[in-house]
């Protein structure tokens, strides 16, 4: 602050009058005091500086998406001491952004600090388990404090901002980007959403453990058509309304900071320059007043789109619907200027923008102190701790989701000789999975490394690989990939299985197959690793099969030959120790799939939130209804389903009342047993399906959710309450519908719940 007046002289008094009531200690400005504050600023600033806040650069060694800045080193320089960048992402370290902020504070006529960001998404230095897996855990509280760790380290390396959580609801398993988000279902999206959200913002976004968040990718994307990343989305406004929507609403209800477009063009408009999307629904309908970020040039890719002829209507198209910060697209540094000087766009326009821009940067905290993120002692300090470790063991090991159990294989029990065999098995890298920020790479306890720590020294633990790991040809990422033709393994890893008890085969995907850029038209178990698992089969069938990946995969011959299957997708930092006390029985599994997993390739995009259709009959012997002739409907595994080493009982369920009006509420109980010799935790899911609706309904929707703990041969009593929210609906024209009529509520362990109890909305 202080260095900022000096450098104002005679501007300084204007400032230091409205400036003077933020102190570092009272950072809860109203949002009135912060307004005056930017209307301050914003009245000092010429056109080009006003233009550079929307400039963001990618400065740092690591670079996020396509492009080379060869030869723009100089030309970046002078923008940067010259005000015109205003943030920039994948520049860290508490040593790094101090210089960088100071070069801009002390060179630029107004020394308004920049902000620094970068794709935080499932932990900074301390690798938590990849979205999708966390958010197989239900466990809101425990997905909040992971963020608030995250947002902890990354705050403490100097940035400010990260652009997650991606809130995209995803149906599709071969787009890659499935891992970084919550799944299937619009409602667990909101509420993970809002749990994410809270975690990396905290309640202040000016104390210096909290960072602004971003929702992502404004919208539809994980909708890409075939599952192809970055491809067209072309869904009808039920969809959009209904499935896509409702998490970005609920991400604007908590006030996160800022909102990022996505690349895909929507029913043919691009999210960047789409109006109906930034400005009816954002700042209409939801009254959004924080700032929205482009994707990495996506406001540049308008071109690509063919809805541009050059750059310059890129800029004006999209600064016009809403896009009001160009990552790494140079659009608007190029060409906003000239835009205004020809009366092709107000500068109202600009200012709205730049508004938005500046209140956060009063918001963190910035202009009182541009350097308080930027501290070494305390990086030194926070990040990495074990603290985090350890957090990162506890959501791991609720992350996991046994999805097949024979004759109670799992727990392992009094096994004297355990072969471990696969890629994956010894893989230090693979748990960490994709968009991994500063990970360390090979830091994650492998599957291995936990067993051993686990078992006692008298039980045998023999390794063979089988398939060969290596790097492979985009060493960007140092990106490992697994064998396709070498067969060398096999005959080991074959010995190996036959003079075992029992066989462990760790096998998946490896940290990159999943993620941006990463969709694959199979998903399959990749490389030579079903074929081994078959040969291994044929010796000794007595397999738990471990999985490490991404994303859903299709596992149909696997479920019908194996006896134990654990997913444990890419659980982070301590996999290895989550995997090894779930497997001997030390963790009891309770997490439940967020994604259905498919039967077969050819069902995707599958969710179970689907319409009904005019021919819905299964009777057997019909051909004329909604069907495949050679693979079932249903999923192999739905949404919500997850095994436990528990047994669980569901009595029936009761209602308050059979009718309800519009402002009333039904309480909805049911009893759950534990019906087991063992304590264990279970998520009571209640779906809601509308008999009759003016628009066709979904088969049944997600409403309500509790992770109980329920006792070895207890009893809980679990409640709920129907009110009028979870019984509307959004009809095509965006508008929320109530209809009377009647309804079903399901309560159970997953989506194919059939026990349900009707009742009516009068
Ligand atoms: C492109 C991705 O789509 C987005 O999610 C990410 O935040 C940016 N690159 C920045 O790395």
């Amino acid at each position: 602050m202080t260095k900022i007046l000096l450098k104002l002289l005679g501007l300084s008094f204007a400032i230091a009058t409205l400036w003077s009531c933020s102190n570092p200690n009272e950072n809860r400005s109203s949002n009135n005091q912060i307004n005056d504050k930017v209307d301050s600023v914003l009245a000092l600033m010429r056109l080009e500086e006003k233009i550079g806040q929307l400039n963001q650069y990618s400065l740092g060694s690591e670079f996020t998406g396509p492009g080379n800045k060869k030869g723009q080193d100089s030309i970046r320089y002078q923008q940067l001491i010259s005000g015109q960048v205003g943030s920039v992402l994948n520049l860290l370290g508490a040593e790094d952004t101090r210089k960088m902020q100071k070069l801009v504070v002390e060179n630029t006529r107004l020394g308004i600090p920049l902000l620094f960001a970068y794709d935080v998404i499932h932990g900074y230095q301390t690798m938590f388990p990849v979205p999708l897996a966390e958010s197989a855990s239900w466990n809101l509280d425990l997905m909040q404090k992971t963020a608030q760790a995250a947002a902890a380290e990354a705050a403490a390396s100097g940035l400010h901002w990260t652009f997650a959580p991606m809130i995209d609801v995803t149906v599709d398993a071969r787009w890659g980007r499935v891992m970084e988000g919550a799944g299937e279902d619009p409602y667990l999206q909101s509420e993970i959403a809002k749990a994410r959200i809270n975690g990396f913002q905290g309640e202040d976004l000016a104390h210096n453990k909290t960072i602004a968040a971003t929702a992502k990718h404004f919208a539809g994307y994980g909708y890409a058509e075939s599952g192809k990343d970055y491809n067209s989305v072309n869904v009808n406004q039920y969809i959009l309304h209904n499935h896509i929507l409702p998490p970005f609403k609920a991400a604007s209800e908590v006030n996160v900071a800022s909102f990022m477009n996505a690349f895909n063009d929507i029913n043919a408009v691009p999210a960047t320059a789409n109006q109906y999307l930034l400005q009816d629904i954002l700042r209409e309908k939801w009254s959004y007043d924080g700032v929205v970020v482009s994707d990495w040039n996506s406001i540049g890719e308008l071109v690509n789109h063919a809805v541009s002829p050059d750059l310059k209507d890129a800029a004006k198209k999209a600064i016009t619907a809403g896009s009001e910060i160009d990552m790494e697209g140079t659009a608007y540094v190029q060409y906003l200027s000239q835009l205004v000087k020809d009366g092709e766009i107000e500068e109202s326009v600009i200012d709205n923008a730049v508004k938005h821009v500046l209140k956060l940067k009063f918001q963190l905290g910035l202009f009182d102190d541009p350097y308080k993120y930027s501290d070494v002692e305390r990086e030194k300090e926070i990040v990495g701790n074990s603290q985090h470790h350890a957090l990162a063991e506890e959501i791991a090991k609720e992350s996991i989701v046994l999805l097949k159990n024979e004759d109670h294989l799992l727990p392992l029990k009094s096994f004297k000789n355990i072969a471990v065999i696969g890629p994956l098995a010894k893989d230090k890298d693979t748990p960490l999975g994709n968009w991994r920020a500063q990970a360390i790479q090979n830091s994650a306890v492998s599957l291995y490394e936990g067993l051993e720590n686990a078992l006692p020294q008298s039980t045998k633990l023999t390794y063979a690989e089988g398939v060969k790991l290596s790097i492979g040809p985009n060493n960007f990422f140092q990106e490992q990939v697994i064998n396709q033709d070498d067969r060398s393994g096999f005959e080991e890893a074959k010995r190996t299985a036959k003079n075992a008890d029992i066989v462990i085969m760790a096998l998946g995907e490896t940290a990159y197959m999943s993620g941006e850029g990463r969709s694959r038209a199979d998903i399959d178990l990749p490389g030579l690793q079903k074929e081994l698992l078959k040969e291994i089969h044929a010796i000794n069938p007595n397999i738990v099969l471990v999985l490490m990946n991404g994303r859903p995969l299709e596992l149909r011959w696997e479920d019908e030959n194996i006896p134990a299957i654990v997913e444990t997708w890419h659980l982070g930092q301590r996999a290895g120790t989550a995997i090894a006390e779930t497997l001997l029985g030390d963790n009891n599994p309770s997490g439940k799939l967020t994604m259905s997993f498919p039967r077969h390739l050819g069902q995707l995009p599958i969710y179970y939130n689907h319409k009904v259709t005019g021919r819905p009959s299964t009777a057997p012997g019909q051909v004329f209804y909604s069907h495949y002739t050679d693979v079932g409907n249903s999923p192999l595994y739905p949404f919500g389903y997850g095994l436990s080493y528990s047994t669980f009982e569901y009595g029936e369920i009761e209602l308050s009342k059979n009718t309800l009006k519009e402002e009333e509420n039904i309480t909805v109980s049911i009893n759950v047993k534990n019906t087991s010799d063992r304590d264990g935790q279970e998520v009571v899911q209640l779906y809601i399906q509308d008999l009759v609706a003016e628009e066709t309904p979904m088969i049944k929707s997600l409403k309500a959710f509790q992770k109980v703990q329920i006792k070895a041969g207890e009893s809980v009593k679990v409640e709920f309450s129907i009110n009028k929210d979870m019984l509307s609906y959004y009809k095509s024209n965006g508008d929320l519908s109530l209809e009377k009529g009647a309804f079903r509520v399901f309560i159970g362990e997953n989506a194919s719940v059939e026990n349900y109890k009707e009742f009516e909305l009068k």
